[in-house]
């Protein structure tokens, strides 16, 4: 048989790298990726409990892909991630086209999960915590992606239970992966042909190694990952307000790879809904960070995440929010309105009439967009560093980000990717820039 592998993930960044690391365990066992669904006998579902109706989010697939195999040959049909981990049996029960529910912790038992089906059509569910054992499997099979930008998780899980999340549940506790197979990967990475990574954790500044009397913090995977001469940028995310410690800030003096950029999620900008979410910093934590970052490097660029109408927040806790946001001008921010999530303890709370919680959502991002468009805009006529990821499907074209992560489309004769190349915008929008290579030393930098 030619077997066959497809994957449609959702979610956070940390899940595209779960997805990339499942494809490379499966093609140990035969299946090869495809990106057709049709040709597909092992269909993997990659899920986000963060937000919304995730669980419907997943049965609506499952049946788009009933659908679609309608007259043909049902193939293996796999959820995975987040939704995976909180549903767990229910989904086996629920939905009979389903044949394996694994959760994060458990990929490493994917493989024998599906030769059990193929062998005695068993269907099965894998929910444990076994973090430990899944990247001690994964560490001994290669990261084959070759993208100039990529993943890499060193840390999963988190202990802080802030009221309205899942991910300690889904994730299960805080681990952090070995700082010496971390760096083994990175360097797989940058044989590959990459040339920024992006470390990834849930609380990815929370990162904590002891070995031999040796311990490993973020800072130290910055430092060394900064010496390997052809990695050109260095990126972490998400960080908590509470861990930004002083070696982490300290690297932005230090390492000449680390972007000038900190997504630094706070929420709120009221210290009385941050206590209500657990969110364990207050704003004067939070604005004495940013104080610090841009001390040392005026050029430092913040965006964040904000949950707008959490049980409780008045007007004028919105309105200290809004405060925050005019103050400190974040570049790009991710800002929705409170969801309630099965199993935490924000659940069941009482919500905030929806039709204030939109019109609070509304003015929050319109400040926020405003001042993203006006960055933007900023940059016309300015030259700013791009690093080229690939060429676009306009062959003379290419795309690649700046530091702040800024999507940039340009023209080039040159084929460029993989180089950090400065580029002389033209136009701008809400979420691109548009421009032309430049060689010229005339122009002044953004
Ligand atoms: N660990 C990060 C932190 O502490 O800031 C955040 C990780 S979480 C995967 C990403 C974002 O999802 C959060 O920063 C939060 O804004 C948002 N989020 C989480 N739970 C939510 C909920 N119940 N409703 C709305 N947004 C939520
Ligand atoms: Fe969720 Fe982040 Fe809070 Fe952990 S610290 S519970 S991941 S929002
Ligand atoms: Fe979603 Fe799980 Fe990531 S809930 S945001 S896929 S950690």
């Amino acid at each position: 048989m030619n077997k066959k592998v497809f994957i449609k993930t959702f979610g956070c960044q940390m899940n595209e790298y779960d997805s990339n690391r499942i494809y490379e365990s499966v093609a140990k066992i035969g299946f090869e990726k495809t990106e057709i669904l049709n040709e597909t006998n092992c269909y993997i579902l990659n899920t986000c409990h963060i937000r919304d109706k995730a669980k419907e989010k997943v049965y609506h697939e499952i049946g788009r892909v009933k659908k679609n195999f309608k007259f043909k040959k049902k193939p293996l049909v796999i959820i995975a991630g987040c939704v995976a981990q909180a549903e767990n049996r229910e989904m086996i029960k629920r939905e009979p086209y389903i044949d394996i529910v694994i959760g994060p912790q458990s990929y490493h038992k994917l493989n024998d999960a599906i030769l059990k089906n193929i062998r005695k059509k068993e269907r099965e569910e894998e929910t444990d915590f076994d973090t430990l054992l899944k990247f001690d499997y994964f560490d001994k099979i290669k990261n084959s992606d070759n993208k100039i930008s990529s993943y890499l998780t060193i840390q999963e899980g988190c202990d802080k239970f802030c009221k309205f999340c899942v991910v300690p549940f889904t994730r299960g506790p805080e681990y952090s992966r070995s700082f010496y197979k971390i760096i083994d990967e990175a360097k797989q990475l940058i044989k590959n042909g990459t040339r920024e990574i992006t470390l990834l954790g849930q609380n990815v500044n929370a990162y904590n190694y002891k070995e031999e009397h040796k311990h490993f913090k973020l800072s130290d995977i910055i430092m060394e990952l900064d010496n390997l001469p052809k990695i050109k940028r260095i990126r972490y995310t998400t960080s908590h307000p509470i861990d930004m410690s002083e070696d982490l800030i300290e690297c932005y003096t230090k390492s000449k790879k680390l972007v000038p950029f900190v997504h630094l999620p706070i929420q709120s900008g009221s210290n009385k809904i941050l206590k209500l979410m657990n969110r364990k910093h207050t704003v004067e934590n939070y604005l004495s960070t940013y104080l610090k970052l841009k001390k040392i490097n005026s050029k430092i660029e913040f965006s964040s995440d904000f949950i707008i109408a959490y049980p409780g927040e008045t007007e004028k806790d919105f309105y200290c929010t809004m405060d925050l946001v005019k103050r400190i001008k974040f570049i790009n921010s991710y800002s929705f309105i409170f969801s309630p999530r099965p199993g935490t303890a924000a659940s069941s709370l009482k919500l905030i009439d929806q039709k204030i919680a939109k019109k609070r959502l509304k003015l929050i991002q319109e400040e926020l967009f405003a001042h993203q468009k006006f960055k933007n805009k900023m940059t016309e006529n300015k030259i700013v560093n791009v690093l080229v990821e690939n060429k676009i499907s306009d062959q003379s074209k290419f795309f690649g980000r700046t530091e702040y992560m800024t999507p940039v489309i340009f023209e080039s004769e040159k084929s460029v990717e993989g180089e950090i190349v400065p580029v002389l915008i033209k136009k701008s929008n809400q979420n691109n820039l548009f421009g032309e290579i430049k060689l010229s030393k005339n122009i002044e930098a953004a």
